[in-house]
């Protein structure tokens, strides 16, 4: 880049053009079928054990946040995804890193292409209808994406 472009890239005003302000992102997946939703309950750390949550993980360095969630979703519930749009409004983690890094969590719509979804890193998978979803110990995180989700699972 030329330096005046340098310059003005290294302002910190500049930061916010280029996504969330450097935050790390965490990608969640809305796999929904048939009116349903496939949910995961979480293992750790023990205040979130038993608790619910859409399936997902950080973005690694260098991955884009599609290529990362396929990657979760494949060493999560051992299928293949193609991931969609976003769903819901970004989420702020503050302080999910062992670092001071800050994190923020998106939601895509995301479909099964491939493999029968099993419960390889999570204590349990099950599907959800509506008034199940409505209805479950969801990680407090997940919960403001409710009402979005039930509007795309009465889509589908
Ligand atoms: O496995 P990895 O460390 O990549 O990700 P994770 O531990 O499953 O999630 C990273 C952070 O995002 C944790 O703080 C999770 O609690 C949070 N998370 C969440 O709030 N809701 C989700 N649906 C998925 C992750």
């Amino acid at each position: 880049y030329p330096t005046s472009v340098q310059a003005a890239m290294s302002d910190e005003r500049f930061a916010g053009h280029e996504g969330e302000d450097h935050a790390q992102e965490v990608a969640a997946a809305a796999i929904i079928s048939a009116g349903s939703i496939l949910l995961a309950q979480r293992t750790y750390p023990e205040e979130l054990a038993g608790l619910w949550e859409l399936p997902g993980g950080k973005v690694h360095d260098g991955e884009l946040p599609a290529e990362a969630l396929r990657r979760e979703l494949e060493e999560e519930l051992g299928v293949t995804t193609a991931i969609g749009p976003r769903i819901g409004v970004d989420v702020d983690l503050a302080g999910a890193g062992s670092d001071s890094e800050r994190y923020v969590l998106r939601a895509y719509l995301v479909q099964l292409i491939a493999g029968e979804p099993q419960p390889l890193e999570h204590a349990e998978i099950r599907w959800f209808t509506v008034a199940e979803l409505r209805d479950a110990d969801l990680v407090p995180n997940d919960r403001v994406w409710v009402d979005d989700l039930v509007r795309s699972m009465r889509e589908h």
